[in-house]
């Protein structure tokens, strides 16, 4: 049993003043019958009793990513009341002194009452709500719209963010990674000190306060947290460590869409590890990469992790996770007979298996007027798509030393006409990693004397043009009497030979996408498409921040060594759009139940007529509750029709339906959102029926 200390630490608490009183942590401690940590939000949860039945949801403030607070100020408060009412009733479920329970979810509450929630659903979607989860939220009332990809959490949807943020903290913590939480609004300084500053891009929100100094609001935290880590992780025997927090983001997307899918403000768990080297790295990517598996199991998501690329700085420690949707912006490529899994902006289009054939045809020019795709040329000539080349041309700008522009090179890219360019390896390619570009229509005419439509690798005069530099994708390298443009509007060479009717690529490379039926990279079967949204991504980072931020720790020598880092990245609120893609139907959102707003709703049917069917509702109310099941009772008084459309609509997992009828037959009717029909249900067995649903 506590004592007045206690409340008056509840008291500080509600007032929010535990933080500031930090120094005076050391004489709190000495307190008798307060915890360890006594300025430990969960110890004060756990000595204050849980279960005292006038305990309900409060109206109180929540500061964002605040949750243990929320908790606290909904237990402490209803604690509080009692007391002062005197109220001192023991609680029949004491738990034994010095155990410390888990605090109750942010969601729990004693008594969820519609009338007293908010509950807001529209009939029709805002018009410029093209996907399903973008329409659906907006219509259930979990989202409101600011400004472009700016959004207000409403109470519904910030019930699925607290429940997926407390699912990752778990495992986080779990995982061994420490959360902290870093400003929004950061210093331009540091972002000077990576290159992020200039290299960025129109992404980055930049700002100036009003001594004109400049700042950025966060996209990601990389430089916060080397700079935290270069002050404070100065040894060998620190490391490693894994910080994260959860934390509002911003980007200034070029296209926001979609909802909170692709938002410019949204919220993100990022999470960066620090180690003494690369193999330290490695394993604290791999705790992560089984953390993630953790959280997206839980989270009740169908999902895959591909492997990702890794931009500039190479290896392969680099993953995404992705949600199946078929909505989803990205392509996901696996093999289904082994465990190849890749973004297809990563994945391999191996070499053709056979040589290149000998030549049967002669060139010939063809008139193909107003041909200009490979589809019509080889509609018209009656070929098969394979037979044709596509050309793409791109320009890449060179530069001296201090960055004035010198020359440009232009690149004629070669694909099979049935496949398409991959611009990730493109950018890879010796001469365009530095960056590349579509070339224009002026330098398309000066170099081919054509206009697009018509492009080849056989240049006017004396064979190939040495100003334009030729690659050809692997396939086109094996082709033989193939098609392509003539350089000369209206016509297509036929019976094209390498080494015969023109010189042999400059370059040989995979720059093309994958197809489905592609062999596997490991050799292992064909290749398999699906579309994805990608929700988490892991990646090693090496040194490239901290070499650059000089964050070092000591060595055991007592020499300076940079700290190997990691990030990984999770969208908390893209998550609730990849969740209602994956899971939604023509009535609303199905939600998994680990992340729904509510695990399960009471309707009753006539509440505000009858007395046995309001009470019979609110006993089953507090007994689902009691039983540990987020429950919310409909207590609006809605018609049933009305009344069953806005849950199917929210996509809550589970329906109890109480009505007079029913109480007479003594079953309640059981429905799953996924189901079709009903269970009736014997009244006494429905809290156990659902939860045991609800456990699987
Ligand atoms: N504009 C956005 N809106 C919502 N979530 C986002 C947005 N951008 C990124 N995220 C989420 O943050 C996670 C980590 O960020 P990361 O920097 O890897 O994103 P990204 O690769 O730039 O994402 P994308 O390719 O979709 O733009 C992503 O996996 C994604 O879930
Ligand atoms: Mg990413």
């Amino acid at each position: 049993m506590l004592g007045p200390e206690a409340d008056l630490l509840v008291q500080l608490a509600e007032h929010r003043l535990l933080g500031r009183l930090a120094v005076l942590d050391a004489a709190l401690r000495e307190l008798p019958r307060v915890g360890a940590q006594p300025l430990a939000p969960e110890d004060l949860i756990a000595s204050v009793e849980q279960d005292d039945a006038d305990v309900g949801p409060e109206a109180l403030p929540v500061e964002h990513n605040l949750t243990p607070i929320l908790e606290l100020s909904a237990s402490c408060t209803a604690r509080v009341r009692a007391r002062k009412r005197g109220n001192r009733r023991r609680s029949p479920r004491r738990r034994p002194v010095g155990r410390r329970p888990r605090p109750a979810p942010a969601w729990s509450t004693a008594a969820m009452r519609a009338s007293r929630f908010f509950v807001s659903t529209l009939k029709e979607a805002p018009a410029d709500a093209e996907v399903a989860s973008h329409r659906l939220m907006m219509r259930a009332g979990l989202i409101k719209r600011l400004a472009a990809g700016i959004y207000s959490y409403m109470p519904m949807g910030l019930r699925v963010i607290r429940k997926v943020e407390a699912i990752i903290r778990e495992e986080m913590n779990r995982a061994g990674a420490v959360e902290l939480l870093m400003p929004v609004v950061q210093p331009a300084e540091l972002w000077q000190e990576s290159g992020r500053f200039q290299a960025y891009g129109p992404e980055l929100l930049r700002v100036k306060d009003r001594h004109q100094r400049d700042f950025v609001v966060q996209p990601t935290s990389e430089e916060v947290i080397t700079d935290i880590a270069r002050q404070e992780l100065r040894s060998y025997k620190q490391l490693p460590r894994n910080f994260y927090h959860i934390q509002t983001k911003f980007r200034d997307e070029r296209r926001p869409r979609f909802g909170l899918m692709r938002g410019r403000e949204f919220t993100m768990k990022d999470a960066y590890s620090f180690d003494r080297d690369a193999q330290g790295a490695a394993r604290s990517y791999a705790a992560m990469v089984d953390a993630y598996k953790r959280i997206f199991d839980r989270f009740g998501l169908q999902y895959r992790a591909v492997a990702a690329d890794s931009g500039a700085i190479g290896g392969d420690l680099s993953q995404e996770f992705q949600v199946i949707a078929d909505t989803g912006e990205d392509q996901l490529v696996y093999c289904p007979t082994s465990d190849y899994a890749a973004n297809i902006e990563l994945a391999e289009a191996v070499a053709p298996a056979h040589a290149r054939a000998a030549p049967k045809h002669a060139l010939a020019k063809m008139p193909t007027p107003d041909r200009t795709t490979c589809e019509d040329v080889a509609t018209l000539l009656g070929i098969p798509l394979t037979s044709t080349v596509k050309s793409l041309v791109l320009a890449s700008d060179r530069k001296d030393a201090a960055g004035h522009a010198t020359g440009t090179t232009i690149w004629l890219l070669l694909v099979r006409g049935d496949h398409s360019l991959n611009e990730v390896k493109a950018g890879k390619l010796p001469g365009l990693k530095d960056g590349w570009r579509f070339a224009t229509r002026s330098e398309i005419e000066d170099h081919f004397g054509c206009e697009t439509g018509y492009l080849g690798p056989i240049f006017p005069g004396t064979g190939h043009d040495k100003a334009v530099r030729v690659v050809a994708d692997r396939t086109v390298a094996a082709m033989s009497d193939f098609v392509c443009g003539a350089n000369e509007a209206d016509f297509h060479f036929t019976g094209v030979n390498w080494g015969r009717d023109l010189p042999e690529p400059d370059l040989v490379a995979d720059i093309r996408n994958v197809v489905a039926g592609d062999p596997s990279p490991d050799g292992q079967g064909v290749l398999a498409i699906q579309r994805g949204i990608e929700v988490g991504h892991v990646f090693y980072l090496g040194t490239k921040y901290s070499a650059a931020m000089n964050a070092v720790y000591l060595d055991e020598a007592g020499k300076p060594q940079p700290m190997e880092m990691g990030c990984y990245g999770i969208g908390v609120t893209r998550i609730l759009g990849a969740a209602i893609e994956q899971g939604h139907d023509e009535r609303g959102i199905v939600w998994p139940a680990a992340i729904a707003p509510f695990e399960a709703v009471i309707c009753p049917i006539g509440i505000d007529r009858s007395d046995a069917v309001r009470e019979a509702a609110t006993a089953l109310h507090d007994e689902l509750a009691a039983a540990g099941v987020d429950v919310v009772l409909d207590d609006r008084g809605e018609r049933p029709g009305a009344m069953f459309a806005d849950w199917e609509l929210i996509g809550v997992p589970w329906r109890v339906v109480v009505s007079e009828r029913a109480l007479k037959a003594g079953t309640l009717e059981v429905q799953g959102r996924r189901e079709t029909a009903a269970t009736a249900v014997p009244r006494a067995e429905v809290a156990a029926f659902v939860k045991g649903r609800l456990a699987g």
